[in-house]
């Protein structure tokens, strides 16, 4: 089976994190967002990734390559010249897409910022017992009108209708970027730059071929900050009822805390909820964490309290420093001793000697 994962866009909204790696390199409990989507990919019997992506091709595929071997998928991209959208990009790939020795084969189609635990085996059953041309997930949310909402019959998932970003009140169900095609479906879309879920899927959805599947467990599009770390709240919950041997325990444990077992934690610390800990990191005493990503190679120096924070690659915290509410510190970057930031989003390479004392962008 074959899969297509749409990595195009510039990820504005996850700065200063995407000024050092496109967005689906940026690490989500502990490793590349889009490595939580190839494993799936993979466990469900893909075995070919096309990486849809309109820059920095290069940056992307050396990073996979060791990923390649690693986990037997072979990994390809699709480069646009131009950003060709949502729909675009699969008809670009359409002969990746479609398999030679069996035309017929649906295959995937991802957004590259959700995460979830995606259910791909029950999708593909799903997709076969309705024998449409298309199969979307759904999801329920609390503020639809910032995703693709859809209207679709309760018993069987026959979708009446998708309305993208509506301005007025359609319903809670939203598309939670993630599809299984039929090869037909390509005939639909033109190559050119064009959304899919603005035109290809209303088409759909009008003939009568489009399904939707509510997707069980937890789902979070985590493209923005404050979802970024909520969906890591979700993501640790889902991890403890399925694998909670991968969550670390401890006397200064507090509910699920994920570390690299390649990273120190010093004595007398408190660490916990929801927090991550990627490779290489060192968390000297008496350091206190909550609700944060601590990401590759970042120093928290004795004493500093970090909380609902984003601590990007190779980062210092200063001795007794407080992070909280929302900061965001790109790569590289050395808050020192002390210092106090309440929700600074602070671009790479900075030195940050004095508090920020509201949310603003350090530059
Ligand atoms: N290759 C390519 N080229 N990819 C693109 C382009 C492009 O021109 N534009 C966007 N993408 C990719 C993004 O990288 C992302 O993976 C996906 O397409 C969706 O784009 P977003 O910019 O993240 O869209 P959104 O979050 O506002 O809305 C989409 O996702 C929601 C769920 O998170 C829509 O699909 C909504 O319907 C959906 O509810
Ligand atoms: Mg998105």
């Amino acid at each position: 089976m074959k899969a297509l994962i749409l990595v195009g866009g510039f990820g504005t909204r996850l700065r200063p994190l995407t000024l050092s790696f496109p967005k689906p390199l940026v690490d989500f409990a502990n490793k590349p967002m889009i490595l939580h989507q190839i494993e799936a990919l993979k466990a469900v019997g893909v075995d070919e990734v096309v990486l849809a992506i309109n820059y920095q091709p290069e940056v992307m595929l050396n990073f996979l390559k060791d990923f390649e071997a690693k986990l037997q998928i072979k990994i390809t991209c699709s480069q646009e010249t131009e950003p060709m959208g949502t729909a675009g990009p699969l008809a670009l790939a359409r002969d990746k897409l479609v398999d030679g020795s069996s035309p017929g084969q649906p295959f995937f189609v991802l957004n590259s910022d959700v995460i979830s635990e995606y259910p791909l085996r029950e999708m593909i059953e799903f997709h076969r017992a309705h024998g449409g041309e298309a199969s979307i997930m759904v999801t329920k949310v609390d503020e639809p009108s910032k995703y693709g909402v859809v209207v679709m019959e309760e018993a069987t998932g026959k979708m009446e209708k998708f309305v993208e970003k509506p301005k007025l009140y359609v319903g809670n169900k939203i598309n939670a970027g993630i599809y299984l095609l039929n090869p037909s479906v390509l005939d639909k879309i033109e190559l050119r730059p064009t959304s899919i879920e603005k035109e290809t899927f209303p088409k759909i959805a009008g003939a009568g071929g489009l399904y939707a599947m509510v997707l069980p467990g937890f789902w979070m599009d985590i493209g923005q900050p404050k979802d970024y770390i909520t969906g890591l709240r979700l993501y640790l919950d889902s991890l403890r009822k399925k694998s909670p041997g991968k969550l670390t325990t401890g006397e200064n444990v507090v509910g699920n805390v994920l570390v690299d077992e390649t990273a120190k934690i010093g004595e007398g610390c408190l660490i916990g909820p929801d927090v991550a800990i990627g490779p290489g990191c060192v968390v000297e005493a008496g350091v206190r964490l909550s609700r944060c990503t601590v990401m590759r190679g970042v120093r928290i120096k004795k004493h500093a309290c970090v909380s609902s924070s984003i601590v990007g690659w190779h980062s210092t915290v200063g001795q007794w420093a407080r992070i909280e509410n929302m900061t965001i510190l790109g790569e590289d970057v050395h808050v020192g001793d002390e210092v106090y930031t309440n929700g600074g989003v602070v671009l790479p390479h900075k030195e940050i000697k004095s508090n920020i004392l509201k949310p603003e962008i350090v530059m």
